[in-house]
């Protein structure tokens, strides 16, 4: 049971001593790893005055380093096959550990979350912004895990799933992201009441919010590897079409250039805008950067020329079979043109991750 403090003395006594009676109720052979900051309110001295006469073990780190490395580090120093996770301020009921550990034991998962959001669940009197942040929060993740309450700071899981991945700990979601890149077929959750903290304050500020989006960002990144680097390139993309019909309308207006010589003008303006971002954000590219230039504006010549293509093909074959009358002639324009942006847009996508950015798609795959 790896439980990281900070500031929590006035809840150690109550939670070793309830974690240690549901154990042994059941016949479990549980040690606590306490991992502590440094608490300025002496929870480390608390916790070594426990482990004299409990199982205990304790680990000082030098200062305030954050939840989830606290996590992280109490299993190292933990020494069985199953660890578990819990919060120190009573908020989970120590009273669930043997059903979570009878589901692991059992074989029918090996993970088990103890989980507010499941039949059963409940949390306390929240205020009602605690409540919306929380299933917003939630709601966010739901492309990662199935998992009714992945932001559960109280769950248990076999050694193994943690085999040969390596976790950041960035933020609070340490469960979250061992659920995404987690080694396990299957995950079970386990209804638990949230009680509020027994004593003491809660330690998730603001900033926590941002650093648990950009986490989730980060975990999506992972796990839909090419659907979110797809949305990315065509969210560069949208930009693009911005700047290519500002430059265009400025060289027009504003120094009389010729239509055609602007328009390609702003082409290669809007291109390079996209290369160059694409290059940084949606594909972290190190490589030499001439040819893969060269290769960015090929493909967008050419995706170009299909969208010429495409849109003579829906407006000279498809709007005449499908009987479109010419009053609806201009909207059927738009749509063509959107179906054909659409359908570029892939081809771009697809050309450039293989053929302009292979190399970055390669080295990154493998690490994914
Ligand atoms: N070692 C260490 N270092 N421990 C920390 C740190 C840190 O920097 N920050 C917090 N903790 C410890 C606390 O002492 C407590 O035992 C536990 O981590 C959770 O901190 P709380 O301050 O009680 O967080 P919370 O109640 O706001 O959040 C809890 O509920 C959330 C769901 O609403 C946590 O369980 C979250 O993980 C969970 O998402
Ligand atoms: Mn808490």
């Amino acid at each position: 049971m790896v439980v990281p403090t900070y500031n929590e003395v006035g809840n150690l006594d109550e939670l070793v001593q309830r974690i240690q009676q549901s154990c042994l109720s059941s016949g479990i052979d549980a040690e606590v790893v306490i991992v502590d900051d440094n608490s300025p309110d002496g929870t480390g001295a608390r916790a070594e005055e426990l482990a004299k006469d409990h199982d205990v073990k304790v680990v000082h780190r030098a200062g305030k380093l954050g939840l989830s490395s606290a996590v992280l580090e109490g299993f190292a120093a933990a020494s069985s096959d199953v660890l578990a996770v819990m919060d120190a301020d009573l908020s989970h009921p120590p009273e669930k550990i043997p059903e979570m550990f009878s589901k692991i034991q059992s074989g029918e998962a090996e993970i088990v979350f103890g989980s507010r959001y499941v039949p059963g669940g409940s949390v306390e009197d929240w205020p009602f912004h605690r409540k919306l942040i929380s299933k917003g929060a939630t709601l966010f993740a739901r492309g990662l895990t199935k998992v009714k309450d992945p932001m559960s700071g109280f769950f248990m899981l076999k050694r193994s799933v943690l085999d040969g991945e390596k976790l950041d700990p960035i933020g609070f979601k340490i469960g979250l992201e061992i659920l995404v890149k987690g080694k396990y077929s299957k995950v079970v959750e386990v209804p638990i009441h949230f009680a509020n903290r027994k004593s003491g304050k809660s330690k998730l500020g603001t900033g926590e919010y941002l650093k648990y989006l950009d986490h989730a960002i980060q975990l999506y990144e992972h796990k839909r590897f090419w659907l979110s680097k797809y949305l990315k390139f065509s969210f560069i993309g949208g930009i693009g079409a911005i700047i290519n019909i500002a430059v265009l309308w400025f060289l027009v207006e504003a120094t009389g250039v010729y239509y055609l010589t602007a328009a390609v003008a702003s082409f290669v303006v809007a291109a390079t805008s996209n290369f160059v971002f694409n290059r940084i954000w949606t594909f972290r590219s190190k490589s030499e950067i001439k040819s893969q230039y060269a290769r960015f504006l090929v493909v967008s010549v050419d995706g170009l020329f299909l969208n010429l293509i495409l849109l003579k093909q829906l407006e000279e074959g498809l709007m005449p079979a499908i009987g479109i009358t010419s009053d609806k002639a201009s909207l059927f324009l738009i749509v063509s043109q959107l179906i054909a942006i659409f359908i570029v847009s892939i081809f771009n996508f697809v050309a450039n991750s293989f053929w302009t950015y292979s190399a970055d798609i390669k080295s990154r795959s493998k690490k994914a």
